[in-house]
């Protein structure tokens, strides 16, 4: 086993179990510490399939075979109750749309209290004061009436920032992240992506990205992962794939793209983005 990657996924396989229809095919990658993975591709090609059979939460009548190790151990040896506890405190999703993460009849503290209460021992104060205090580092500026909102008072920016601090308070191994910016106008995707960019820093910990913002992955990703009809069509540096990928579909990917960003940044001025 190498101690090196934090994820190690070879040869994932997941295919539908009625029909036998094969919908992701002999996938395999590695995250290092601290790296961060876009997985970039057209939709249905398997994205979001190969992040949720990663935490085996793929649903029922989907089934996956293949290896998948964090920190060396192999998840297929866990029972249910062992993943469950692994889901949260060392693989943090966070997804699409803030609303469906959320129970939509609590309030939004009551959901995150419940949170931290399965995975720490901490008095319902000292969890309160940590999360206040990454809320307001992710740009949340009145926690505590955050904490009182439910999810339809808050906006889908103020959603996927309540997620990115209680990935900051749980302190994952891996963080997956399913395209947490295409709900979101532009200007709140750029500040969104920006929060995950600082949570990177502060956590070191592994990402995998799924978007289809490719200025978004260019600028936060260290490698990137194409997918083409469930399979890996290509798989390198973020600098290379920008550069000159030799996949042909990842050619035209980026291509139309890269006209598409021209425009955003310059929708979006000039300080920030270059910046970036
Ligand atoms: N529960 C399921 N049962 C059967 N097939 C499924 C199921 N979920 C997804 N699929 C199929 O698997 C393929 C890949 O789906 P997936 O959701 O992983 O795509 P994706 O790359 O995330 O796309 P998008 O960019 O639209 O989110 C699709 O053809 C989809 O129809
Ligand atoms: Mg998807």
């Amino acid at each position: 086993m190498n101690g090196m990657h934090v994820l190690e996924v070879e040869h994932l396989n997941i295919w539908e179990e009625r029909s036998g229809r094969v919908l992701v095919h002999d996938s395999s990658f590695r995250l290092a510490q601290g790296e961060c993975l876009a997985i970039v591709g057209e939709s249905g090609s398997g994205k979001s399939l190969t992040c949720k059979s990663l935490m085996r939460l793929n649903r029922t009548g989907v089934r996956q075979s293949g290896f998948v190790a964090l920190n060396g151990e192999d998840l297929s040896k866990l029972s249910d109750k062992e993943m469950r506890k692994f889901r949260g405190r060392r693989f943090c999703m966070i997804m699409q749309n803030g609303m469906s993460a959320f129970d939509p009849s609590r309030p939004i503290g009551a959901h995150l209290l419940e949170t931290l209460g399965v995975h720490f021992n901490w008095s319902r104060a000292e969890m309160e004061t940590r999360l206040t205090a990454t809320m307001s580092s992710v740009g949340l500026k009145e926690p505590a009436v955050v904490m009182r909102s439910y999810p339809h008072e808050l906006s889908g920016g103020m959603l996927q920032r309540v997620m990115i601090s209680l990935a900051i308070v749980l302190e994952p191994d891996v963080i997956i992240a399913d395209e947490p910016t295409t709900a979101l106008d532009a200007v709140t995707a750029y500040e969104v992506v920006e929060q995950f960019m600082r949570l990177r820093e502060r956590l070191g910990s592994a990402m995998i990205f799924v978007s289809h913002d490719l200025g978004a992955v260019r600028r936060i990703a260290d490698n990137v992962l194409v997918m083409k009809d469930g399979g890996v069509v290509e798989h390198g540096t973020t600098k290379n794939i920008f550069a000159g990928a030799s996949h042909p579909y990842t050619r035209y990917l980026v291509s139309s793209k890269q006209a598409m960003s021209r425009h955003f940044e310059q929708l979006m001025g000039d300080a920030d983005v270059a910046k970036g």
